[in-house]
């Protein structure tokens, strides 16, 4: 063998070895990145993917007007629950019209206790049909759960999700104000609060009609006697000859500024607001006049009620939306309040459920585009998706809905 060939095979070796050990370490750097990229799995939240079957193992009725009742929920896979935050809630699909399954409605529901790796409970209102139009049908969802779901049936429902929940930092006294049904979020923080930190102070503004109005008032009244960090304010509108005040409540009248001043001690508290829309309008912009910092002012609204602080106006673009799957193309002309009312007013079958950015049920993948939103958004939406319930176009869409 010459020289020049043994030096040729030499240099071949040595290039082969590389190749070999640059082909395993990229190999290896493929494998550690897959890792680290892939999509956080749903189980680091320690919950699930898509739906859950659930048995409903109890009913009962939480109001002496029987308008509010709670179902208890257990896993039907009997696999142990996920902790969730206080204050979090579930979306449901339900199925009112057994002759349309394929047509299910989705709505969202509190969790009325804290976190149970056995079983869960939500509590429903009954929603009748706007004061003076008799003509409109009562709410459907609620009134299929309270007429016709009982023990023994299963539902399907979503993780919890939201992102009202009680701040865990024991050093902060937490003021609960709920109105109505606003109750469940507030019951849900004070359970855990009192179960997990008793020393820290809990004033829960509680504001109802009346006494048949009043929901879980067993439940309250013990853990007003039990824990002395725990402050009990019931207000009644128009409360009835029999209901006693200090006995059946502390307050006659709206839970306003006023009282919060006259009845709260002096420092620093965080604020959590769950009621109706009238109760949002006036206590948030109050607070904040009062000087808490908006960072300790957290509320909630049961629906697509428009938030009581100013939102970015969002005009959106006069532009063409192309819903894919529907094989439509229409113009944008700014009038829709988002792309959900859009697709519905021109008969788009799309799905949705809180109309508030909270459930993810109108998430759709935004094919091509841009969207702004009017706020922002509680549900994590996956990269390349949006909600069409806040959304408007920023561009030209597609959509895949
Ligand atoms: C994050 C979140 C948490 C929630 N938590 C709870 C909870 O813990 N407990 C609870 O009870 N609720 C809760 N809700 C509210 C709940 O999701 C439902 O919105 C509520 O139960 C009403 O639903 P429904 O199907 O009964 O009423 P819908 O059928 O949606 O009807 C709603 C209202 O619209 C009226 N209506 C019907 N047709 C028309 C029409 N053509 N024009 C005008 N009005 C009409 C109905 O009469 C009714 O008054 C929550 C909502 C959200 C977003
Ligand atoms: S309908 Fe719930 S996020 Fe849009």
């Amino acid at each position: 063998m010459t020289g020049p060939m043994l030096l040729f095979l030499i240099a071949a070796a040595l290039l082969g070895q590389i190749g070999v050990g640059a082909g395993i370490a990229f190999w290896r750097y493929q494998r550690r990145r897959a890792r680290f990229a892939a999509p956080a799995p749903v189980a680091l939240r320690g919950a699930w993917a898509g739906w859950r079957q659930f048995r409903v193992v109890g009913r009962q009725y939480e109001d002496a007007a029987k308008s509010q009742c709670s179902f208890h929920l257990a896993p039907l896979d009997g696999k142990p629950l996920p902790p969730y935050k206080p204050g979090q809630f579930l979306t449901f699909r339900l199925t009112p019209d057994p002759a349309a399954p394929d047509r299910p409605l989705v709505r969202c529901y509190s969790l009325s206790d804290q976190p149970d790796p056995a079983r869960w409970r939500i509590t429903v209102k009954r929603v009748p049909a706007p004061a003076g139009r008799a003509d409109l049908p009562p709410g459907v969802g609620s009134g299929y759960l309270h007429d016709w779901v009982q023990a023994g049936d299963v539902l399907d429902a979503r993780a919890p999700a939201g992102g009202f929940w009680l701040d865990p930092d024991p050093a902060t006294p937490a003021v609960l104000i709920a109105g109505g049904i606003g109750i469940t979020p507030m019951l849900s923080m004070a359970a855990w609060a009192l179960s997990h930190q008793p020393d820290r102070a809990v004033h829960l503004f509680y504001g109802v009609r009346d006494g048949a109005e009043l929901a879980f008032g067993e439940t309250l009244a013990a853990f007003a006697r039990t824990h002395p960090a725990f402050h009990l304010h019931r207000a009644f509108s128009r409360p009835r000859p029999d209901d006693l005040p200090g006995r059946d409540f502390e307050t006659e009248g709206r839970i306003d500024l006023a009282l919060l001043k006259k009845s709260l001690p002096h420092g620093r508290h965080q604020f959590y607001i769950c009621g109706p829309q009238t109760m949002l309008e006036s206590l948030v912009p109050a607070l904040l006049g009062w000087g808490v910092p908006a960072g300790d002012v957290h509320y909630e609204a049961f629906g697509p009620a428009s938030l009581p602080t100013p939102q970015a106006e969002v005009a959106g673009a006069l532009a063409e939306v192309h819903f894919a799957r529907s094989g439509r193309v229409l113009a944008w002309d700014g009038r829709a309040a988002n792309l959900l009312d859009f697709a519905e007013t021109h008969g788009i079958a799309t799905e949705s459920g809180c109309r508030a950015g909270s459930c993810g049920a109108c998430e759709t993948r935004l094919v091509s585009g841009e969207v702004a939103y009017t706020h922002p958004p509680d549900h994590d939406i996956a990269p390349g998706h949006c909600l069409l319930c806040l959304a408007k176009p920023v561009t030209a869409l597609e959509l895949e809905a």
